[in-house]
C-alpha cells in the first residue's frame, strides 16, 4: 500500500516536473557554453555529441582529433561505393565504435527500402580502438527508417511529430542532433535568459514518448524516477538500455550493446544504492583513453587490490569488466572478445555457460545470477591469439585458476566514503553525505572550535550505499548554533571522519 502510494506521489511528481518542462523550450548547447565552459568543453570531447550529425550542403561531420574513425574512406567505400556526401543526410555515431549513415530518402544506406545500394553490402563501418575492422553489410534485409525509435536516443529534445529531413514525410523531429546539455539537464530556455538553479533541471529523468510504460521495468515493476529527484540511473537508464526491461539481452555469444543499465541493476553495485554517477564524471568520455572515470575499484576494494593472484598483465576492469558485449565487432581468435565493456563486474568461477539456454539473454534466476563466466573474463586474453607470448587455456583451466583468485579476501572490507557537507559554508541546514561499504549503525557529532559538542545523533542504522543526514542547524536541544568555524564527525563501525564546516548565519 505504501509503495504504491509512493509510486502515485513520484508518477505526480515526475508528471509536474514535465509541465513545467513542456513551457520551456530547447536553445541548444552551444547556448550553454559562455557560462559553462568547463563541462561544455569535456562533454565536447566525449562521444555523447556526435552521436548523430546532420549533414549540411555536402559536408562531412567534424570530430575530435581523438576519435580515429578513418572518416576520409567513408565514402569511397560506402554500398557499392558511387555515393558522395551530397546524398548523406546523416551520419549516426562515428564517434566510438562503428558509423552508419542515412540517405537522403531517409533510410540507413544499404538497408532494405534504402534507394541507395540495398542488399549490396558496405552499409555499417566498424573501427573500434582505432583499428580498421571494415565494413559489414549489417541486417540489409531490414528496413531501417531514421525516424524516432531509433534517433530517441541519438538526440536532444526528440519528438515523434514533425519531420527531420526535407522531403520525407512523417520521420519526427529533434531540435539538436546527438546527446546534448538538455538531453540530461531538460530544456534551457527560462535558464538561460535567467540563470538559477531553479529552472534547471539537475538530472532530467525523461521517459521516451513511445515508451508504453514511463519508465525502466525491473521484474515486471516500472521504475518511476526517485520522488527525491536526481535519479541519473533513471537518466542514464531512459538510453543506456534495451527494451526498457531488465532481461540483458544477447545474441550470437555476445551481451547487445547500449544494456549498461540492464547490466548494472542486476549488480551489487545497484543494490547498495550506487549510480552511474558513482564512477562517472557525466560530462567526460571514458573511451579514447577518457578520464571519465572519477572513482576506482581499488578506493573500495583494497583487499583484492592488495592481493590478486595474477601478474599485472590485467587490471580490475580487464577481468571484471570485460569486453562481453558486441556494438560493431568481435576482436581476436577466442570468440570472447567483442568491442563493449561489461557492467556485470561478478564472476562466476565456473566453466557453465552465462547464457540462457536459447541465447537470447544472459541467465539471471536462482540457478545462476547475472555474472560474467571465465571465457569472457580469462579466454578473451588467453586464448586471443595462438602465436602470442599468453598461454593458451581451456574453460576447465581457466574456472579452477578463477576459483580464489583474490584469496579468501571476500567483500569484508568496512568503509566511509565520499563524505561532504553541503552546503560549505552554510547560512543553517546543512547536507552530510557520504556511502558505506557495509550496513552500519552511524553516529554523527558536531564540535565547535573550542571542541564542545554542539549536536549528537548516534545509533542511526543505516544499509549500506549512498547516505544522506540532515542537519538544520540548531542544537540538540533546538537552540540556533551560532556563525563560526564546526567540525562534523561521522563514524561508522570503527572508522570515523572529521570535516570543517562553516556556518554564516
Ligand atoms: C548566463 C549564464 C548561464 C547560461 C547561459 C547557462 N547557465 Fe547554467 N547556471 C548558471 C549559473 C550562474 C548557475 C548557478 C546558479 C546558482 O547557483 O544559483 C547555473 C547552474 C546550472 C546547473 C546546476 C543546477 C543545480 O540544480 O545545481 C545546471 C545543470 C546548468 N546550469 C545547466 C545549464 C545548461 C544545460 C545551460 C544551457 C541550456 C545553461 N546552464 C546555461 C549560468 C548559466
Ligand atoms: C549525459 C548526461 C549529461 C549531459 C549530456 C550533460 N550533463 Fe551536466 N550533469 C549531468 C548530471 C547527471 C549532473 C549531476 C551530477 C551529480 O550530481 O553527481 C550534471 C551536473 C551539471 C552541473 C552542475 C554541477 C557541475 O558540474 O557544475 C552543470 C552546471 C552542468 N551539469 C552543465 C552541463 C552543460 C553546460 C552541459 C552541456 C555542455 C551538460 N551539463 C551536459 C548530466 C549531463
Ligand atoms: C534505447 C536507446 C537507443 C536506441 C533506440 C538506439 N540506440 Fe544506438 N546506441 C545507443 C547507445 C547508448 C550507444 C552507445 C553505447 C553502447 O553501444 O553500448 C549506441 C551506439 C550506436 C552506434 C555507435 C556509435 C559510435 O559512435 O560508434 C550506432 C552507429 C548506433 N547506435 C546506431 C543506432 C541505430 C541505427 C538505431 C536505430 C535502428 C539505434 N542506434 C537505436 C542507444 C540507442
Ligand atoms: C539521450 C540518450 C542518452 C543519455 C540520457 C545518456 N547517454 Fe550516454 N550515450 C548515448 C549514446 C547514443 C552514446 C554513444 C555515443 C557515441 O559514442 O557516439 C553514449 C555514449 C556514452 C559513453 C561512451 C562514450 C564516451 O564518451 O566515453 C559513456 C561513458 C556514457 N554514454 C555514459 C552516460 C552516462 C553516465 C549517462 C547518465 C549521466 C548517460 N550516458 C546518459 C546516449 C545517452
Ligand atoms: C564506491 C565504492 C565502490 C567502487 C568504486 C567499486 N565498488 Fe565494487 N563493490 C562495492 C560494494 C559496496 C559492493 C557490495 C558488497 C556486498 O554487498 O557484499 C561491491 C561489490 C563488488 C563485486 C561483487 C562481489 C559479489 O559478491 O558479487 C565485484 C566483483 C566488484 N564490486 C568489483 C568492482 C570493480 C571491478 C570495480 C571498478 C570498476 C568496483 N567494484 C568499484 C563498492 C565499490
Ligand atoms: C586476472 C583476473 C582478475 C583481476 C585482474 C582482478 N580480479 Fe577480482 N576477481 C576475479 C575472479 C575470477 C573473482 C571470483 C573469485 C571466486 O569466485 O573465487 C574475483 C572476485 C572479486 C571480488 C569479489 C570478492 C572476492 O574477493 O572474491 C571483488 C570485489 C573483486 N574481485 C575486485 C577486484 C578488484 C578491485 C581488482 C583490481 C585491483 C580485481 N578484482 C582484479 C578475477 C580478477
Ligand atoms: C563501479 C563503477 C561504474 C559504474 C557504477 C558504472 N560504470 Fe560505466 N564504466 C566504468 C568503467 C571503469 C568503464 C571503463 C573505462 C575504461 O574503459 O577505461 C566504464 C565504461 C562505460 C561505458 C563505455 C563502454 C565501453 O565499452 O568502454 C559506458 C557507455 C558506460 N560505462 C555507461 C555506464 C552507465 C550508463 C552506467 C549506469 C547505468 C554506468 N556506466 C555505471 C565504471 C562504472
Ligand atoms: C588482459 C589480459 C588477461 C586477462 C583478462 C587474464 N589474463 Fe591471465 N595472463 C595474462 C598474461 C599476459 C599472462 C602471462 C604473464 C607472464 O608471462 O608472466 C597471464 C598469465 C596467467 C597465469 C600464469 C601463467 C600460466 O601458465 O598459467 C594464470 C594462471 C592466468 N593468467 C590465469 C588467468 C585467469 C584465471 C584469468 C581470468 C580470471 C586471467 N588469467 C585473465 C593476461 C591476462
Amino acid at each position: 500500500m505504501k509503495k504504491h502510494l509512493l509510486l502515485i506521489v513520484a508518477f505526480a511528481l515526475f508528471m509536474g516536473s514535465y509541465a513545467y518542462v513542456q513551457s520551456q523550450s530547447f536553445v541548444g548547447s552551444e547556448a550553454c557554453s559562455a557560462c559553462h565552459p568547463e563541462n561544455y568543453n569535456n562533454w565536447l570531447a566525449s562521444g555523447h555529441p556526435y552521436k548523430f550529425s546532420v549533414v549540411e550542403n555536402g559536408q562531412p561531420p567534424v570530430y575530435p582529433p581523438e576519435a580515429i574513425n578513418f572518416e576520409d574512406s567513408w565514402m569511397t567505400n560506402l554500398g557499392d561505393g558511387s555515393h558522395d556526401w551530397s546524398q548523406i543526410a546523416g551520419v549516426i555515431g562515428g564517434y566510438g565504435w562503428k558509423a552508419r549513415f542515412v540517405g537522403n530518402d531517409g533510410h540507413i544506406v544499404g538497408t532494405a527500402g534504402s534507394l541507395y545500394s540495398p542488399g549490396y553490402g558496405h552499409n555499417q563501418f566498424n573501427f573500434y580502438g582505432g583499428v580498421d575492422y571494415g565494413w559489414v553489410d549489417y541486417h540489409p534485409g531490414d528496413v531501417k527508417i531514421y525516424n524516432y525509435s531509433c534517433f530517441k536516443c541519438h538526440t536532444t529534445g526528440g519528438d515523434t511529430l514533425g519531420t527531420w529531413l526535407d522531403g520525407v514525410a512523417g520521420l519526427g523531429t529533434f531540435t539538436e542532433g546527438g546527446v546534448g546539455c538538455e538531453s540530461c539537464h531538460g530544456p534551457g530556455s527560462e535558464h538561460v535568459a535567467s540563470p538559477t538553479t531553479s529552472n534547471i533541471d539537475k538530472v532530467y529523468e525523461f521517459a521516451h514518448q513511445d515508451n508504453a510504460s514511463g519508465g525502466l521495468t525491473i521484474d515486471g515493476v516500472v521504475q518511476t524516477p526517485d520522488p527525491n529527484g536526481n535519479d541519473i540511473n533513471f537518466l542514464c537508464g531512459t538510453c543506456h538500455n534495451r527494451s526498457y526491461t531488465s532481461p540483458i539481452n544477447s545474441s550470437g555469444g555476445f551481451i547487445k550493446h547500449h544494456e549498461q543499465w540492464d547490466e548494472f541493476v542486476s549488480t551489487k553495485h545497484y543494490e547498495n544504492g550506487f549510480s552511474c554517477a558513482t564512477c562517472h564524471d557525466p560530462h567526460k568520455r571514458v573511451i579514447w583513453d577518457g578520464d571519465g572515470i572519477t572513482m576506482n575499484c581499488t578506493t573500495c576494494h583494497p583487499d583484492q587490490a592488495a592481493l590478486t593472484n595474477h601478474s599485472n598483465d590485467a587490471t580490475c576492469i580487464d577481468c571484471h569488466m570485460p569486453f562481453a558485449a558486441k556494438s560493431g565487432t568481435t576482436r581476436g581468435e577466442s570468440g570472447y572478445k567483442g568491442d563493449v565493456r561489461s557492467h556485470l563486474f561478478t564472476i562466476i568461477a565456473d566453466t557453465n555457460s552465462m547464457f540462457n539456454e536459447d541465447g537470447s539473454a544472459v541467465k539471471d534466476d536462482e540457478e545462476r545470477e547475472a555474472a560474467l563466466s571465465p571465457r569472457f573474463s580469462c579466454l578473451g586474453c588467453h586464448n586471443d591469439d595462438p602465436n602470442d607470448d599468453i598461454p593458451d587455456k581451456t574453460i576447465v583451466q581457466a574456472a579452477s585458476e578463477a576459483a580464489n583468485m583474490h584469496g579468501e579476501t571476500a567483500v569484508k572490507e568496512m568503509s566511509l566514503l565520499n563524505f561532504g557537507l553541503y552546503p560549505n559554508p552554510s547560512n543553517g541546514p546543512v547536507k552530510i553525505n557520504f556511502l558505506l561499504m557495509n550496513p552500519a549503525s552511524v553516529d554523527v557529532k558536531i564540535f565547535n572550535a573550542t571542541g564542545q559538542m554542539v549536536y549528537s545523533r548516534t545509533n542511526d542504522n543505516r544499509s549500506s550505499g549512498n547516505q544522506i543526514i540532515l542537519w538544520d542547524g540548531n542544537s540538540n536541544t533546538g537552540v540556533d548554533v551560532s556563525s563560526g568555524y564546526y567540525f562534523v564527525k561521522v563514524s561508522a563501525g570503527n572508522q570515523s571522519s572529521v570535516q570543517k564546516l562553516v556556518l554564516m548565519k
